[in-house]
């Protein structure tokens, strides 16, 4: 059953927007909506979903060809995202997480997010609590600040007290949308993975 988290308490809207962000709602990944996901999926153009930040245990196993991009077996997502949230069937080294959507009142998926339920080197490092992606005709509206405020709820009834948020020193957004919620940048280190500046944020829950 998706849990579904009603969040409109915690959400600012921006009037001048064309998105009324109380409109949406945090969702655990649901089979229901294979299509949405899709959607979304497509909108961001690359070959392999593993790239799109947030989208968690959904981009694992078998690929499918899907029109423009590839998607893995959408069912097979499903049920390998529910495992990893209940630590099961973990590959070597994974720490359990659970995946969300964003998603509006006609069930549109805007945003996903990976909420790792707590750190392991490599987390500690660079990839923190949170990985998110925000669909790039939802940007600028306010649905990363929105959804990581929601995230921190979670984070905290999952008995995180202190959240680390990681970001390339060029995301200004993602940045923001840290700094929005409340992060303090501890420091900066180079990706061992890209070579590239990222930097590091905590959020007290
Ligand atoms: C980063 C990302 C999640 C932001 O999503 P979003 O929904 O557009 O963010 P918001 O609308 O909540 O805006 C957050 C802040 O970033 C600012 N912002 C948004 N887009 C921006 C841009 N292109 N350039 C500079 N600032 C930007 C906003 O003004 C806001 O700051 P403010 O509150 O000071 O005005 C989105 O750009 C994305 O998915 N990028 C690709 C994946 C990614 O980088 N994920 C994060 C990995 S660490």
């Amino acid at each position: 059953m998706a849990r579904n988290i009603s969040a409109s308490h915690y959400f600012l809207y921006k009037a001048s927007l064309n998105m009324d962000v109380r409109s949406l709602r945090v969702i655990e990944v649901n089979e229901t909506m294979q299509k949405q996901f899709e959607a979304f999926c497509h909108e961001f153009k690359v070959d392999d979903p593993a790239e799109i930040h947030g989208i968690g245990s959904m981009a694992e196993g078998r690929p499918v060809e899907n029109g423009t991009t590839r998607l893995y077996d959408f069912f097979e997502g499903i049920d390998r995202s529910r495992d990893h949230a209940i630590g099961k069937n973990l590959p070597e080294g994974w720490v359990p997480a659970t995946t969300y959507w964003l998603i509006d009142n006609a069930e549109n998926v805007h945003a996903t997010a990976n909420l790792r339920h707590q750190l392991n080197d490599f987390l500690e490092l660079e990839g923190g609590h949170v990985g998110y992606a925000v669909k790039p005709s939802s940007r600028g509206q306010g649905c990363a600040t929105q959804f990581l405020h929601v995230i921190k709820l979670l984070a905290h009834d999952k008995g995180i007290s202190r959240l680390l948020v990681t970001c390339d020193k060029d995301n200004i957004a993602s940045r923001r949308t840290i700094e929005n919620s409340g992060g303090v940048k501890e420091n900066e280190i180079v990706s061992g993975l890209t070579g590239k500046t990222k930097q590091r944020f905590w959020i007290d829950l």
